[in-house]
């Protein structure tokens, strides 16, 4: 029986064990501005099989558990006030050493190659454009969102949803620009690195995406999500339409070939024990 419910939203999956992000990065599971669609209806979306994808949860929480000896910490048990220190410490400032950092890396590639490569300029573009949105609504939430929500917890103190939303909408179009980064940088794919400049830059640009994916995840579905627990308004409805990476193709790889699944197994007990082997391999990576 699988512990894991195919009826639990994205967000709340990853809420719940963080250490499950990277295999919907992986998967392109959007848990983020998506997270609040069921694991069944982004797995459909996306061509996934759903009891394959379970197996693969319950994999990763096992190699996970077994690997750090603890439980990565569950924000949704943490103060509204850890949870915004936390954002502040491990997301804003860390995008306050990368923005400028990609940037200067974006600047020596196009400078170089940009003649050659006219699409390098078209990614400096368009980061240029996330880093415009991104920078006045990080000063956003440190000076009224965060605060805002604090008071709310103290000394309930309520805010406006009209607040709420426009974080939402600032971090769907946040989303929409990073699909549309990756997109133009070659799925940032490190065979097509002109020189090591290039590769850094692919590098940086992939943990750039990383880290907001849970950035955003951690205010969308922890943060916001308490804050209307709080307000009495209950979770967000789900708003935003499929994008093009959650109708793309399934990236798995999973052996097609097996027998089929006797009565009572979700799947055949071929292709779970390389499920299971193949999730764990990949988990104990660096
Ligand atoms: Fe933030
Ligand atoms: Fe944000």
């Amino acid at each position: 029986m699988s512990t894991i419910d195919p009826a639990g939203t994205l967000g709340e999956l990853v809420a719940e064990r963080p250490a499950r992000a990277p295999l919907f990065e992986r998967l392109r599971l959007d848990y983020c501005c998506g997270g609040s669609q069921t694991l069944a209806e982004a797995c459909r979306k996306r061509g996934l099989e759903i009891d394959t994808v379970r197996v693969m949860l319950e994999a990763l929480d096992a190699a996970s558990i077994e690997r750090e000896g603890f439980e990565p910490t569950d924000w949704r048990r943490a103060s509204i006030a850890e949870l915004c220190a936390h954002i502040v410490e491990a997301h804003h400032n860390g995008l306050r050493e990368s923005l400028p950092r990609i940037e200067a890396l974006l600047s020596t590639v196009v400078r170089v190659h940009g003649s050659e490569h006219p699409e390098l300029r078209e990614l400096q573009r368009a980061f240029a454009e996330i880093r415009g949105e991104l920078e006045p609504h990080l000063a956003r939430e440190e000076s009224v969102l965060f605060p805002a929500c604090i008071e709310l917890e103290r000394r309930g103190i309520g805010i406006e949803e009209a607040l709420l939303e426009e974080h939402e909408r600032e971090h769907a179009s946040v989303g929409d620009g990073l699909a549309a980064l990756r997109a133009l940088g070659g799925d940032y794919s490190p065979q097509q690195a002109l020189c090591g400049t290039h590769r850094a830059l692919l590098d940086a640009l992939a943990a750039f995406e990383r880290d907001l994916h849970q950035h955003i995840h951690e205010e969308n579905n922890v943060l916001l999500r308490r804050a209307r627990e709080l307000n009495g308004l209950g979770p967000s409805q789900p708003t935003r339409p499929d994008t093009p990476n959650e109708r793309a193709e399934s990236p798995m790889n999973a052996p097609r070939n097996h027998r089929r699944a006797k009565e009572g197994e979700s799947l055949p007990r071929c292709c779970e024990t390389w499920i299971v082997e193949q999730t764990r391999a990949w988990a104990v990576r660096p």
